[in-house]
């Protein structure tokens, strides 16, 4: 089988690491793709707006399957363009929703309404659209702090403002409605109660009548050590997560998993691919922060490796409606990815310094997400340069490894987090000398 993915961040390395494993795959193209990419598959150069050079690559490829990693294009109707275009017959398979199911993602107020609708436990909220700034404000008269804005549409996970000042806050609501702050996406906004507890990343994929729970994450958002500065788009992750126990993850597959997928058939609304639902864990309750139609990134580069069971297999299940009978096999060991960052990230930050010693990186998989070819050299290209993954039989162990395995990589600006899992470990002598483990 052909498989196109697109993409070219450690999502996509480690999905098409994954994928290049398959007995049932024949040739792998990535589109983009990135340096790292190139050991798995072949990178090609595609424009996805333009209908008839995809169509005539997807003919001449005799592509059966594409996988869409972002949200970008999903959103955008690429599924929809594939499936609709009478030329391919239907003969193409596209793991990633359509753009009406995309919305769940796409659109705040969508992804609540639908989540209201269905029973789906969420934080309470209204939304508010231009020309309703006064009713916006009167309604945070209203709330209590901490409030919680969100840009309605696509902001590059930067739509969210989270503030106990209410002069703050009135002064967001205005730069969204009226002063176009985050462009359109900013035209309508969702106010919503704050929700105290602790993150995780909890994922399934679907053929939109059965589905399977992958592992959940935890991702490390913040740039600083003890989830300090700036958000990123995460310096690392660990799975299983150790607030998310079997009971835990049970409700979720009860409570949101199960009706999510019901409430798209009720809905009438095709669903194919994967679902990332971020979740707080409130006194062992889930409720739902977001959806993402797409898998994490870097939580891929953590659950990935502990998937035992064939990716293509289970794309292949989506593609004949047969997910139902095939199996998600995961080991149970720990895998804590560590992101490789740049000095000034998610600031401003310098590229093309050369990339050494990923050779010698053994027992953990490196996947690259901003990385360039100059020349033959592997060069920066971007703020998040490559992530590390290991395995331990437990946290601390896989820690360790993480932080062994990343040390031998070097480059001008190389930045990582280096607690990443430490708040998992119960044991105080390692959680006060993180240091140690460098
Ligand atoms: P989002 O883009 O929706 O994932 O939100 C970004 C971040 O804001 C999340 O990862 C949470 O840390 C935080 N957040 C979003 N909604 C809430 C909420 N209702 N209560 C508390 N924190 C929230
Ligand atoms: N790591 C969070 C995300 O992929 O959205």
């Amino acid at each position: 089988m052909n498989v196109l993915l697109i993409g070219s961040g450690g999502r996509e390395h480690a999905m098409a690491w994954k994928i290049a494993q398959s007995s049932l795959l024949d040739e792998l193209y990535v589109a983009p793709g990135n340096p790292g990419t190139v050991r798995h598959g072949r990178n090609v150069d595609l424009d996805l707006n333009d209908q008839k050079a995809l169509r005539t690559f997807l003919k001449e490829k005799k592509i059966r399957i594409v996988v869409v990693g972002p949200e970008g294009p999903l959103v955008d109707g690429l599924h929809d363009r594939i499936a609709d275009d009478p030329l391919l017959k239907g003969e193409v398979t596209v793991i990633g929703p359509r753009a009406k199911g995309a919305q769940l993602e796409g659109s705040k107020d969508f992804a609540k309404d639908f989540m209201f609708r269905h029973n789906i436990p969420t934080a309470a909220y209204r939304s508010f659209g231009k020309g309703e700034l006064k009713q916006a404000i009167d309604h945070l008269g209203q709330m209590q702090a901490p409030y919680v804005i969100k840009a309605d549409g696509l902001a590059n996970g930067k739509g969210v403002v989270i503030t106990s000042d209410i002069k703050e806050a009135t002064r967001t609501l205005k730069e969204m409605l009226e002063g176009g702050r985050f462009g359109s996406a900013g035209e309508r906004v969702v106010l919503e109660q704050f929700l105290k507890g602790v993150e995780l990343s909890a994922f399934l994929i679907t053929d939109g009548v059965s589905f399977k729970m992958l592992p959940a994450a935890k991702d490390y958002k913040r740039i600083g050590a003890g989830d300090t500065g700036p958000n990123t788009g995460g310096m690392g992750a660990v799975s299983p997560v150790y607030y998310a126990d079997k009971d835990f993850m049970q409700k979720v597959h009860d409570r949101v998993a199960a009706p999510t997928i019901r409430g798209l058939q009720k809905d009438g609304i095709p669903y194919s691919g994967f679902l990332f639902m971020g979740l707080m864990n409130v006194n062992n309750e889930p409720y739902v922060i977001e959806y993402n139609v797409r898998l994490g990134d870097p939580e891929t580069q953590a659950i990935l490796p502990r998937l035992r069971s064939d990716l293509l297999d289970l794309f292949e299940g989506i593609s004949s409606g047969t997910l139902s009978e095939r199996h998600v096999d995961v080991d149970d060991r720990t895998a804590v990815t560590v992101v490789l960052a740049n000095q000034g990230y998610p600031g401003k930050f310098e590229t093309g310094h050369p990339i050494i010693g990923i050779d010698l990186v053994t027992n953990a998989y490196v996947f690259q997400s901003g990385t360039a070819m100059q020349g033959d050299r592997l060069v920066t290209n971007g703020g998040r340069v490559l992530s590390v993954t290991a395995f331990g039989k437990d946290i601390e162990q896989a820690i360790l490894a993480a932080h062994r395995s990343a040390s031998p990589i070097e480059y001008e600006g190389k930045y990582l987090r280096v607690d990443i899992g430490l708040d998992a470990v119960k044991k105080p002598a390692v959680r006060a000398t993180p240091q140690s483990i460098k």
